[in-house]
């Protein structure tokens, strides 16, 4: 009783600042869980560029969804574990099989221990072992089939395998077997397990597809994940008109100002907080002092140090809509103190600018990936190159 009643007043009193604005989105989550139901077997595939919420969709709208329906969500990052992507996936589902057997009290625990043996006059109790299965097979695909099928009965409901970044599994040595086997246990365990991936990089996608050939293509069903739109901004709107009786932000300005830094809502917010903190309404400016502020030069300063000064060459000259691999570029490039540009060295520069999230590739070619960056690039480099740029 007592904590339904605080639980009311905590809801009272929530949406007090920027940062607690949060928009959920159950109607996408439910759409999403019905069409794998419809398609058993074959995964969805959600892609968008970094930042604009594709995990905090998982764990805030897909998890609890999927809950509601009677599934047993489970996560994974495979980028935080790009080294063993595979065994990142049996880790997860071993930490689910855990939560489920072993009971959180030590009493369930004896409970759950069948009596081995009662003394002849009936005065000991000896309690058997620990409940145990047999042990796992030790290749991790193998591993991966136990697990699903062990998890999905301990449940008794089907289990919602989300892979995190899946593009990881185009980028390692083994990528294309462990594509194989991923798909031929979610194939074959189709009853028992629903799989929902994310990536951020429609290369690694690319890539994910042609290395595997036609398995993947035709495996996952590729959705373009939606961008958080006016209910946001609207959201950012309200509270900044709470904070500042009297003064508005227009929607036109705030949605081409999202627009503008790529849809990514923590740094909309951000710059929504320093307008307020300004008293400013003019969306435009806002992020223009945003990108002045030392702080963020300060990020795309290291950000741009974090590679050498061919590689930043590359940046500037991509962040400059200028073809890469042009004889214009290459001049551009030979400006640089010690430099002997060639074209397959631009070509390596960007596939390692491509592996480290700088570039990313898309329809309209290579980009850079963080549309505010390439604008702090473009002006940077509109002198000549002249660097080291930082
Ligand atoms: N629906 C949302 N409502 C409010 N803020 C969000 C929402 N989705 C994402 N964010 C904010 O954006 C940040 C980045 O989102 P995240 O899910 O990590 O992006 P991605 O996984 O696509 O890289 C989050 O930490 C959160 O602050
Ligand atoms: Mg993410």
């Amino acid at each position: 009783m007592a904590i339904a009643i605080f639980t009311t007043i905590h809801d009272n009193e929530a949406m007090t600042t920027f940062d607690d604005i949060e928009v959920r989105r159950p109607g996408i989550a439910q759409a999403y869980l019905a069409l794998l139901a419809a398609q058993p077997g074959r995964p969805l595939a959600l892609f968008a560029p970094r930042r604009v919420g594709k995990t905090f969709f998982l764990d805030h709208d897909l998890a609890p969804k999927a809950k509601e329906a009677g599934m047993l969500p489970v996560y994974a990052d495979l980028w935080l574990h790009k080294s063993a992507p595979l065994e990142a996936v049996n880790h997860a589902l071993e930490e689910a099989l855990d939560d489920l057997r072993v009971p959180r009290s030590h009493l369930g625990k004896l409970a759950k221990t069948p009596v081995k043996k009662i003394g002849a006059l009936g005065a000991s109790l000896d309690l058997g072992d620990e409940p145990q299965r047999r042990p796992l097979p030790e290749s991790a695909a193998l591993r991966l089939d136990a697990l699903v099928t062990r998890l999905a009965r301990q449940h008794k409901g089907q289990v919602l395998l989300m892979l995190d970044e899946v593009q990881t599994l185009g980028e390692v040595p083994d990528g294309v077997s462990l594509i194989a086997s991923l798909r031929a246990v979610l194939h074959k365990r189709r009853e028992d397990v629903a799989a929902v991936f994310t990536g951020s990089s429609q290369e690694g996608l690319a890539r994910l597809m042609t290395t595997a050939g036609a398995p993947m293509y035709q495996f996952a069903q590729i959705i373009d994940f939606p961008f958080l739109g006016d209910e946001f901004l609207r959201l950012l709107a309200a509270h900044f008109s709470k904070v500042h009786p009297g003064k508005t932000l227009e929607m036109v300005e705030l949605r081409d100002g999202f627009q503008r830094i790529g849809f990514k809502p923590a740094l909309m917010r951000d710059v929504v907080k320093a307008m307020s903190a300004e008293g400013i309404t003019d969306v435009a400016r806002g992020i223009d002092n945003y990108m002045a502020s030392g702080h963020q030069v300060a990020i795309w300063r290291a950000l741009l140090n974090s590679v050498d000064a061919f590689d930043q060459g590359v940046l500037v000259v991509v962040a400059k809509g200028q073809p890469p691999l042009s004889q214009a570029t290459l001049e551009t490039l030979a400006t640089i103190p010690g430099s002997k540009p060639t074209i397959s060295k631009v070509r390596s520069s960007i596939e390692k600018l491509k592996r480290n999230g700088l570039l990313s590739k898309n329809a309209g070619g290579t980009t850079i990936d963080d549309p505010l960056f390439a604008e702090f690039l473009s002006k940077k480099g509109s002198m000549g190159l002249a660097l080291p740029i930082a």
